[in-house]
């Protein structure tokens, strides 16, 4: 199939007006303050890939981390610690966000990042391979919410520490589950054959009620979002 000169006028018109919505959302909802600002010209000057969730996603995390007054949230992945702000702010004073990252030049951006946003009162970050960390947190758990967003391959794995890690009522959200549709198609490589499983696996999971949502800054890619079910006879779904 072609692709005239109409239609092609017709499709840059549509992702416009995608854009200017996804912009008026973010004024409006999910505006960054000084200490996201700061996360990501940190991150970017030192050469990060600047592959953070979008500040809608942040402010969706917040809001999910309010819908089960979250105390504890583990994440997956920090990267430069912009998820992780918004994250940490989602706590009360007395709250504890546990983000876990392999690489420890990220890790030390992370802190720096933390300490700005005033949020290390509340927020550490732990270096260290996600699968050798997981296990030492047992005694730390049940956390609330927990945000899986490191290497794509061992999703599946994350997926089980992170119902082993949570109670009825908790939310476990997954960046990167979409990928352009080629979350609906037969993985070519480890990566995507670690996110159609995860997908599979939240979908079948009788523990959980799971959504994935096209909903990043050009609905290209988005989050999975399960509940772990609250513990209830004479549930019909
Ligand atoms: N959540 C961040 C983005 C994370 S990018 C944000 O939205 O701001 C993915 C991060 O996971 C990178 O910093 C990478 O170093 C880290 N990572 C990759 N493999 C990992 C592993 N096995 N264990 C822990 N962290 C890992
Ligand atoms: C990649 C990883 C992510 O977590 C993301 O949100 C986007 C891209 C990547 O590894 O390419
Ligand atoms: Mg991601």
């Amino acid at each position: 199939m072609t692709t005239n000169s109409n239609e092609l006028t017709f499709l840059q018109q549509q992702a416009k007006i995608r854009h200017r919505i996804e912009e008026a959302i973010t004024q409006q909802f999910a505006a960054e303050d000084e200490g996201l600002q700061y996360a990501l010209t940190a991150a970017r000057q030192a050469g990060l890939p600047q592959i953070q969730i979008s500040p809608i996603q942040g402010k969706l995390l917040q809001l999910l981390a309010t819908a089960c007054n979250a105390h504890k949230i583990l994440e997956i992945g920090s990267l430069g610690g912009y998820s992780g702000i918004w994250l940490a702010r989602a706590l009360p004073s007395n709250g504890r966000l546990i983000t876990l990252e392999i690489n420890p030049i990220h890790a030390n951006l992370v802190r720096a990042a933390f300490a700005k946003a005033g949020v290390s009162d509340r927020a550490e970050v732990r270096v260290g391979k996600a699968l050798d960390l997981l296990p030492h947190l047992e005694s730390e758990a049940p956390f609330d919410l927990v945000f899986i967003d490191a290497d794509k391959p061992p999703y599946p794995q994350y997926l089980e520490w992170a119902l082993r890690l949570t109670r009825p009522g908790s939310i476990i959200v997954a960046d990167n589950c979409v990928r352009s549709g080629k979350a609906f198609d037969q993985p070519e490589d480890e990566a995507m054959a670690g996110i159609v499983e995860y997908n599979k696996r939240i979908a079948s999971d009788e523990r959980l009620v799971s959504l994935l949502l096209a909903m990043d800054d050009d609905y290209t890619d988005g989050f999975a979002i399960s509940v772990v079910k609250p513990l209830q006879k004479h549930r019909t779904m």
